[in-house]
């Protein structure tokens, strides 16, 4: 029996994203002004009109990408490419925004970190209140699920007369996002985090203060994200968020009541074992599906390796270089120690996810965690 636990890395494709992808894979170039290229950006345009619709967008405001990595890029580098530019972020970003930050940081962009919690969750300062180039957050943290207070980070911002871009990636599928409301200049979202293809990212792009384009091309979408538009991918993107919201009630209350379980579980039956964000369910504060636990003094990589020897595959959940973990800036701007950062292993719930899959971790978990325990020790 193979136990999936990784699904905010990547989720299985939704089967009607699949029978979408395959009935669109025929359309030709969306730009022909012939007959099939006027089927085709059709199709293309009732995409748009899905996902703007279930998003609180406009259809002109939504662009497609080639990853949620690559929406991050669009907005960050097109706001503040250039030397002189002021950026606010925070430290826990996941790596498509912090070290594109860290990249402009190293061509004369300043930069400013707002601080972080021991609960994961970011802190407004005044530095939000001095007009920037870009603010950027994440909505939700990928590694420990925190939902991040992006309503109030956005008001302030823009008050200060900032754009504001946010990484909804984990977000967008799997709780309610109304761009408009929210009031955010740019949001990202990726199509694999919520059932659709692999390699389809969503940029939300308000009309105006628009990022500068980073490509040049052919002028499409807005001339922000130039290239042929994939028009089977895009249908399939809107077809999975389409179920993902029609789906979302029913899901997140399954998949609270698991992880609820999950923790339970495990901090009763592994000594020293604890939930990094336990947060409240209503509203919630973590995303329902998140388990990030820490087991003080174990080893990381003997941990998943020795899961994945009894068939559950679950991550740290934090970069990882030629296989190897490394430790989490996540944990470490949140001031966990060092032997507690490199015991974090994070089990991430999904549509797939069944009681036997839960029951299955429960049992193996006590043993696996003693012996990478010894492992760390030796
Ligand atoms: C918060 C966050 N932002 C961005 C990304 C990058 O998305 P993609 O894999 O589509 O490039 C991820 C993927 O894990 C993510 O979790």
């Amino acid at each position: 029996m193979v136990s999936y636990f990784d699904h905010a890395a990547t989720t299985p494709m939704r089967q009607v994203a699949v029978d979408t992808w395959v009935e669109h894979a025929h359309f030709l170039n969306p730009g022909g002004q012939y007959r099939s290229g006027r089927e085709a950006n059709a199709v293309l345009a009732q995409a748009r009109e899905t996902i703007a619709s279930i998003l609180g967008a406009d259809p002109v405001e939504v662009i497609f990408t080639g990853s949620g990595t690559e929406a991050d890029n669009l907005a960050i580098r097109g706001f503040a490419g250039t030397p002189g530019a002021r950026i606010v972020s925070t430290p826990i970003e996941h790596p498509a925004v912090r070290e594109t930050v860290a990249d402009l940081a190293k061509h004369g962009v300043s930069v400013d970190l707002l601080p972080v919690s021991q609960d994961g969750v970011v802190g407004l300062t005044d530095a939000l209140d001095q007009p920037a180039s870009v603010v950027t957050c994440m909505w939700a943290n990928n590694e420990t699920g925190a939902i991040q207070p992006i309503t109030e980070i956005v008001s302030r911002a823009t008050a200060a007369g900032s754009p504001v871009h946010v990484d909804a990636v984990q977000v967008v599928g799997h709780l309610p996002v109304d761009f408009h409301s929210l009031g955010a200049t740019t949001l990202a979202a990726s199509a694999h985090k919520f059932g659709g293809p692999r390699g389809v990212g969503v940029l939300l792009a308000r009309r105006s203060p628009t990022p500068a384009p980073v490509l040049t091309g052919g002028g499409q979408q807005r001339g922000l994200r130039p290239g042929t538009v994939d028009v089977a991918a895009a249908a399939a993107t809107a077809a999975a968020l389409e179920e993902a919201s029609a789906e979302m009630d029913a899901e997140n209350k399954r998949l609270t009541q698991l992880r609820r379980e999950l923790i339970a579980a495990i901090t009763h039956t592994v000594p020293g074992a604890y939930a990094t964000v336990l947060g409240t369910e209503h509203p919630p504060q973590v995303l329902p599906g998140h388990a990030h636990l820490i087991f003080p003094g174990a080893n990381g990589d003997a941990m998943i390796m020795l899961l994945d020897s009894h068939g559950i595959e679950a991550s740290t959940g934090s970069a990882c270089n030629n296989g190897v973990n490394q430790r989490s800036h996540v944990l470490e701007a949140m001031g966990l120690p060092d032997d507690h950062a490199d015991g974090a292993l994070r089990f991430t719930l999904g549509r797939t996810t069944t009681q036997e899959d839960i029951d299955h971790l429960i049992a193996v978990l006590p043993d696996v965690i003693e012996k990478a325990r010894s492992v760390a020790s030796l």
